[in-house]
């Protein structure tokens, strides 16, 4: 998919299709109106047909109107104007984008992005406008020997803005429309390709290429390096796998030498059947998605690569198999792990956390100003939050704010759990320091718990996207989900310096 930004004109263009708003009340945007005009009223005639109502996301497509040279004009509801915010926008735009990816268009432009959007600015409409349209011809057909969908017709999307004076704003909000595009893709395609292919060795393979191609450092730690460091609550999850753990590092220097970097922990484990405590087998296919943490680091990394981004930002994303094998981890064994502290696995099932936490004590290394854990980690969080926000927790409050705000920009949102002290007593163990589980009660919150005693000496913030990470059913897929959040917070930050 290409992309162009242009200033709106009042003299006509020519176009396979012309995308224009209109709102409640038979309410025309101004393209509209213009397009009203060339075609001597036609255009209104038609809408007082009652062929489109207007509301939020309806679509009408209009074919050769005498007066307009373009061969089609996509009508699209945004409803009433006085309400026209970013959330109706980015309903506006995915319905479009299905309209035009349903008719012939090879090119289209798009007006919608010249309107006034709720408090958003032309960069933010045009990056989401790119965003979606990128999302909106997502296909992964590449285990299939004979792909089932047609390959897009659309090839080419100019995004309209209104004053000369936005022109650097628009061509900037493209440009990061694209890089973020192309993160949540890869994210996608991470997350969808099966156990049996996506293994730790395939991610540390994707890693090294994705490095070469961004000029980033990589360094793939082997099970024998895991064990010179201690971690001995890493490499327990993957006794029961014929297949190695590698802990990954990806660093990303676009800051200065002296800045500290932002660390981001993604939860790698390819496929998790719950090992010993072996998880039932309706759906488990979809725990191939239990690497979508370590595969929104990929997207991240790759979209603030792609951006250039004035920061540091080191991706660690500890990679295993949970599989029950003979040597597997039995429940009731004690692990002692990198940071000296000993767990009782209590659950084999509960795994994330076993990882994450040495993944964490290795983080302390970079002296980050942040580390932000992305882990796919409780189906407590599930029923707590359901699929629309992902779970927050963290031990800073300021980090909280940047995260929240960064998940409202974006619409990848997140929501604030708690992490009282109280909770921490859930994981006693009579053997060990801890156990690895606390119980049915506050399941999503309990893991966070367990890590916050490995996140002592840092700012962090843990988010669980086990709801959020990809979608069941009919739509099973993965969503991308946090990249489009992670990668706004890395972005706010790098414009605080
Ligand atoms: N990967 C799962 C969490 C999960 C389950 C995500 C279902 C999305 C959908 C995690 O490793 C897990 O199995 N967690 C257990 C923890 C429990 C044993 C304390 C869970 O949530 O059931
Ligand atoms: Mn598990
Ligand atoms: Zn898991």
């Amino acid at each position: 998919m290409e992309f162009s930004t242009k200033q709106l004109s009042s003299g006509s263009t020519k176009s396979d299709c012309l995308v224009v708003g209109i709102y409640t009340q038979h309410q025309l945007s101004n393209a509209a109106l213009a397009l009203d005009r060339a075609s001597k009223g036609a255009l209104v005639k038609i809408i007082k047909r009652g062929d489109i109502d207007a509301k939020v996301g309806s679509t009408l497509l209009i074919h050769t109107l005498n007066g307009i040279a373009s061969e089609r004009i996509l009508l699209v509801g945004l409803g009433d104007s006085a309400q026209y915010d970013e959330k109706a926008f980015r309903k506006a735009l995915t319905a479009a984008y299905a309209a035009l990816n349903a008719c012939g268009a090879k090119e289209a432009q798009i007006y919608l992005t010249a309107l006034p959007t709720g408090q958003a600015k032309i960069d933010w409409r045009i990056q989401q406008a790119v965003v979606l349209a990128i999302e909106a011809g997502y296909r992964f057909d590449q285990m299939k020997s004979h792909p089932t969908t047609k390959p897009q017709r659309l090839k080419h999307i100019t995004l309209a803005f209104t004053n000369p004076t936005e022109r650097m704003l628009a061509q900037q909000g493209m440009e990061q429309g694209i890089a973020l595009g192309a993160g949540i893709s890869l994210a996608k395609d991470l997350g969808n390709l099966p156990g049996n292919i996506c293994t730790p060795t395939y991610l540390a393979t994707q890693a090294k290429a994705l490095a070469k191609q961004h000029r980033m450092k990589v360094k793939v730690l082997e099970r024998a390096d895991m064990q010179k460091l201690g971690m001995g609550s890493l490499l327990s999850v993957a006794l029961g796998s014929a297949q190695p753990p590698k802990l990954i590092i990806l660093e990303y220097h676009g800051g200065t030498k002296t800045q500290k970097p932002v660390v981001l922990v993604g939860k790698g484990v390819t496929f998790d059947t719950g090992g010993t405590s072996l998880k039932p087998a309706a759906e488990m296919d979809e725990m191939k998605y239990d690497m979508s943490g370590a595969g929104s680091v990929f997207g991240t990394l790759k979209a603030i690569a792609q951006m250039r981004l004035p920061i540091n930002v080191i991706g660690i994303m500890p990679a295993t198999e949970n599989m029950p094998g003979s040597r597997a981890t039995k429940p009731g064994d004690i692990v002692t792990s990198m940071s000296g502290q000993t767990v009782e696995i209590l659950n084999t099932d509960a795994e994330g956390r076993l990882i994450l936490c040495d993944a964490l004590t290795y983080a302390e290394r970079y002296n980050p100003v942040a580390v932000i854990d992305i882990a796919t980690l409780t189906g407590a969080c599930v029923i707590a939050l359901g699929h629309v926000v992902s779970g927050l927790f963290t031990n800073d409050e300021q980090l909280a704010k940047e995260i929240l705000a960064a998940g409202q920009t974006t619409q990848d949102r997140a929501w604030l759990l708690p992490l009282d002290e109280e909770y921490q007593e859930q994981l006693k163990s009579n053997f060990a320091d801890f156990a690895n589980i606390g119980g049915r009660a506050a399941g999503a919150v309990t893991a966070a718990c367990f890590l916050a005693r490995f996140t002592k000496k840092f700012k962090w913030a843990h988010l669980d996207v086990a709801g959020t990470a990809w979608k069941s059913g009919q739509q099973k897929g993965s969503t991308g989900r946090p990249v489009a959040l992670l990668t706004q917070y890395l972005i706010n930050r790098a414009r605080m310096g």
